[in-house]
């Protein structure tokens, strides 16, 4: 984009899942970069909005939700919380981070889809899906379990099989089972709206083309699409959560999530500009709302539709088809918006050699990093800037992080800002001396300091942020070097004129780096601020040596960096051992507690000690065992899923926990009177719960 024309900037980082806290990768493959770059925009006081918000829709969420008997809204709140915090304590400087369940986005959402269909931009399909006659609903390709096709594990899901890793379709699965019910799926016929990507493929490769300054994973992952051929997209989905689709015959339809997320950007920009309040307020809500709601009386809108706005998107790898085909491709169609002008997106982030997964709990959580490493934000947003995925993958290791604190940033910056603000104490009370006679040395230093701050922003707005951070950190090279050349503390003595000076110009050197390592390094550009007492510099200020005025009482020194113990990395890399090791052994990690319940909930159970009197196995069923349980209250029938585990003959005899006075249920045609208490562990075996010792049927469990 012409840069003359630029008049304001608009700047996302990809809405992040609300089903879990976010770590490292997270960190270091979006939201940092987009930190430094919107950080640095405002440091050339240029006009920019920073968007984000958490993805609160889609299957995954309520997976969740059903795995810990809670609803999807008190999952998403919880992590929206949780995730926002960590951004926060990170100085993820975001102007608003909105959520994609409010009310603003489900009427955003909502309209852009409207107006898509009222062009007549959708199709509509007609296909097969699997529905659960019991739940009496429609099942996302999560919901349904059965055998693999290709290596015959039988937990595989809907849409992939974590054994082999092959990509599937619900309907390659051999016996299909719905989670809800435990039944087979039957195929019933369902109405969704399709995006025919295919028909603005000559458009997307028009707009592809002309960016090829994109990275090269970028474009090169948006061509192989392209040269594969775009096929029309399913827009809606048979789902409860999400946002309705706003059409009279879509009842227990929502937006597919990819349709409404990155959409949430627009309407945080709309939060942001206070959009819900001016409706709120304003007498004419109703008639504005209906008739006139594209209209732009709060500013929102030229973020977004005009050409003189850049719009950049950060983003991880896996997101690259939905915001370089998807998401164009929407806005294409709608007609209004500009594009993006870049989509930096980064590859990953491995963690010790291996990949970072959530579920073996192989990564570095940022609310442990914070509760362990407490304010070292800045070394853990250092570190993961030098070492950022941005042309491949990167290994963050333990070792390195701490190589990096020690070498680096204790070693390099915080060792000249400190020598600078002691001898400046030491030799002048704290109070900047003036600057005498300028030798060749002090110039060759002006000259080449002058040049940094060029340099570090043409890396920056090329979206090279290692680059860039690596030539901050030799202005404080230039510092160090230029003390070591002059050597103050041995010509304090004879010429404290030339002291005078040497510290003049190094204290200068000190209030530039405050200014450049800002977008990458907040927390200590705010140190540095208070100690050399030098508020109020932007960018174009840098370069230059006349920063700080003589006369001026700098303030306390304080440290920036410490150095890190080899005891503290061993710890670190000593859990990440232990994940290793319950890995290997099998052990997942425990599904997370329930939400608490109050104690009358607990003793409105009855749970007795029972013992099996009789048992056998229920016709044409693989798992269920009908058992005759003496309670000690009476003798009844349980109707148990364990035949996979137990054989009748076996269990004759045995005692159980029992929950008596669960309602009576009817399975396979028997009344089952109770529920024998099992604890499965996390392959889903099952075994008995039963106490220690012979004890008497009927003895209460409390
Ligand atoms: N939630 C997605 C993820 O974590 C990213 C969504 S980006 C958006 O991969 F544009 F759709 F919001
Ligand atoms: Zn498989």
């Amino acid at each position: 984009m012409d840069n003359s024309k630029i008049k304001r900037y608009t700047v996302t980082a990809a809405l992040p899942y609300t089903n879990g806290p976010v770590h490292i990768g997270h960190l270091a493959g979006v939201y940092i970069p987009a930190d430094i770059y919107a950080r640095y925009l405002r440091s050339n006081k240029r006009d920019v909005k920073f968007i984000c918000g958490s993805d609160e829709n889609g299957v995954p969420i309520t997976l969740k939700a059903k795995r810990e008997g809670i609803t999807p809204q008190e999952v998403v709140d919880k992590y929206h919380k949780i995730i926002g915090d960590s951004f926060k304590e990170f100085g993820v400087s975001f102007d608003i981070y909105h959520r994609t369940s409010s009310q603003t986005h489900h009427q955003t959402a909502s309209d852009f889809f409207k107006k898509l269909y009222d062009k007549g931009v959708f199709t509509e399909e007609i296909t097969e899906q699997y529905y659960d006659p019991t739940a009496k609903q429609f099942l996302a390709d999560r919901y349904i379990t059965g055998t693999c096709p290709k290596c015959g594990n039988e937990n595989a899901y809907g849409d992939q099989c974590e054994n082999c890793g092959s990509t599937l379709n619900a309907t390659d699965l051999i016996n299909p089972k719905s989670t809800l019910s435990g039944d087979k799926p039957i195929l019933k016929e369902t109405k969704n709206w399709f995006l025919p990507l295919d028909q603005y493929e000559e458009r997307l490769r028009t707009y592809i083309e002309s960016h090829k300054e994109w990275r090269p994973n970028v474009y090169g992952q948006c061509q192989s699409w392209l040269n594969a051929g775009l096929q029309p997209r399913a827009m809606t989905r048979d789902l409860d959560w999400g946002v309705r689709v706003p059409l009279r015959d879509a009842e227990g339809k929502v937006l597919y999530v990819w349709f409404d997320a990155p959409i949430g950007y627009i309407s945080a920009t709309k939060e942001l500009c206070n959009y819900a309040k001016l409706d709120v307020w304003n007498p004419k809500a109703e008639e504005y709302y209906i008739n006139n709601y594209e209209s732009d009386k709060c500013g929102w809108e030229e973020y977004w539709k005009s050409d003189e706005t850049k719009l950049v998107h950060f983003i991880g790898k896996d997101n690259i088809v939905f915001h370089c085909i998807i998401f164009p491709a929407m806005l294409m169609a709608h007609g209004e918006y500009t594009l993006a002008d870049n989509v930096p997106a980064n590859e990953f982030l491995n963690l010790e050699g291996q990949k970072i997964s959530t579920s073996k709990n192989w990564a570095v959580w940022l609310n442990e990093y914070l509760r362990e490493f407490e304010g070292k934000q800045d070394v853990l947003r250092y570190v993961l800037t030098a070492t950022a995925p941005e042309t491949k993958d990167n290994d963050f290791t333990w070792k390195d992080f701490q190589a990096r604190n020690n070498n680096e940033l204790v070693a390099i910056l915080g060792n000249f800002v400190n020598r600078v603000v002691v001898l400046t104490h030491k030799y002048f009370n704290g109070v900047i001396p003036t600057c005498m006679e300028i030798t060749a040395v002090d110039q060759a230093v002006i000259d080449e300091l002058a040049d940094y701050p060029g340099k570090i922003a043409a890396s920056i707005e090329n979206y090279r942020f290692r680059e860039a951070l690596a030539e901050v950190m030799n202005v404080a090279r230039l510092g160090n070097k230029y003390l070591a050349e002059t050597e103050p503390w041995k010509l304090i003595k004879t010429d404290e004129d030339r002291v005078r000076t040497i510290l003049h110009l190094s204290l200068q050197i000190a209030a530039n780096v405050q200014i450049l390592i800002e977008p990458f390094l907040p927390f200590t550009a705010e140190k540095l601020m208070k100690m050399l007492q030098n508020g109020g510099h932007d960018w174009d200020d840098a370069g230059s040596v006349s920063l700080l005025k003589r006369g001026h009482q700098i303030g306390e020194g304080v440290l920036l960096f410490e150095k890190i113990e080899d005891a503290e990395i061993d710890f670190q890399i000593e859990k990440l051992n232990q994940s290793k090791a319950s890995n290997a052994a099998g052990s997942v990690v425990a599904t997370p507690a329930k939400e608490n319940i109050n104690f009358d909930d607990f003793s409105a159970m009855d749970i007795r000690v029972a013992t099996i009197v009789a048992a056998e196995k229920v016709e044409k069923t693989k798992k269920l065992l009908k058992l005759t349980v003496n309670t000690g209250i009476d003798e009844r029938t349980v109707v148990s899923g364990i035949a996979e585990y137990y054989k009748p003959e076996d269990i004759v005899g045995k005692q159980v926990s029992m929950i008596v006075n669960l309602a009576p249920r009817e399975i396979k045609g028997i009344l089952s009177q109770g529920m024998i208490l099992m604890a499965e562990n996390s392959e889903g075996k099952l075994t008995f719960v039963a106490p220690v010792e012979k004890f008497q049927e009927g003895s209460i469990i409390k």
